[in-house]
């Protein structure tokens, strides 16, 4: 870990970055009041940092390896943008950087989040570019990004329209936002067996997969109270961009959210 936090040097966006293993230097958390636990910067801290050598695995098993898809999924969408600086936004242990880097070999992925030991798990995989940054206070200047990619983090932070703004600062005009992350089937029969499974299966098998039930104790709580579909796109249009449909995924147990950044002078 001090080798992450050691790793200082001077880089292209007006921040800190280090050599072979970039690491910009540490931003405090934003700390906004906030109604869930897990949109608490100090509790989403703590959590993903007591589960970050499991997470992988607890991810691949409780989606039934559909994670490597879904990821791939926006890689494909984010490349088609032909994109030159891609920022991935709550990285975590940094799966969604490499298949945009593998997607995208001529750009410059930068992948950020606030937790250190999620980082330290991307580092093993060799994802370059690690930043350590809160979403919400981004050490990057204006206009830097042509694509930003959220994968199942903004329902942690503390303030969605917030972090939204702040992905908006970055990006250039015309730039791409992407966010995928849990939303709920339809109402009906199959929203009810996903909701059972949601909140009595998931929190028991991930709390024995990672050792730290309490960690997914309010998983289900923090996607029942997520915006989704349309309600999520105006969410993002009132940030200035300009939305494509949402893409539900799985029957909606995931969607995808893509949005092009409105020209700063039309705002
Ligand atoms: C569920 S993980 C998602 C990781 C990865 N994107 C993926 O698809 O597997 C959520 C990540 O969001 C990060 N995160 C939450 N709030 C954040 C914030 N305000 N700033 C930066 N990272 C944040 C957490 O530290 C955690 O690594």
């Amino acid at each position: 870990m001090a080798e992450l936090a050691d790793a200082y040097g001077s880089g292209p966006y007006g921040v800190t970055l280090g050599g072979s293993n970039p690491l910009v230097s540490i931003f405090p958390a934003n700390t906004l009041p906030t109604t869930l636990p897990q949109q608490d910067p100090e509790f989403v801290q703590r959590t993903f940092s007591s589960i970050s050598q499991r997470y992988d695995f607890a991810n691949h098993l409780l989606s039934g390896g559909m994670d490597f898809v879904w990821r791939s999924r926006v890689a494909r969408l984010v490349a088609a943008h032909r994109p030159r600086q891609i920022l991935d936004l709550a990285t975590g242990s940094g799966d969604l950087a490499i298949d945009l880097g593998k997607a995208c070999p001529q750009a410059q992925v930068t992948a950020a989040d606030f937790c250190l030991p999620m980082l330290e798990e991307a580092r093993k995989k060799s994802v370059p570019n690690l930043v350590q940054a809160d979403a919400l206070a981004l050490p990057f200047g204006e206009a830097c990004f042509d694509a930003v990619t959220v994968s199942f983090g903004l329902r942690n932070m503390a303030s969605w329209p917030e972090a939204i703004g702040e992905m908006g600062r970055v990006l250039c005009d015309g730039g791409l936002l992407v966010v995928l992350d849990f939303s709920l089937p339809r109402p009906g029969l199959l929203r009810g067996i996903y909701r059972f499974y949601l909140h009595r299966i998931l929190p028991r098998v991930a709390g024995w997969t990672t050792g730290r039930p309490e960690a997914y104790a309010y998983l289900g709580e923090s996607i029942e109270g997520f915006p989704r579909g349309e309600a999520m796109n105006a969410l993002i249009a009132e940030r200035g961009f300009d939305c494509r449909p949402p893409r539900p995924m799985c029957f909606g147990i995931v969607t995808l959210y893509a949005a092009v950044r409105s020209s700063r002078r039309s705002m």
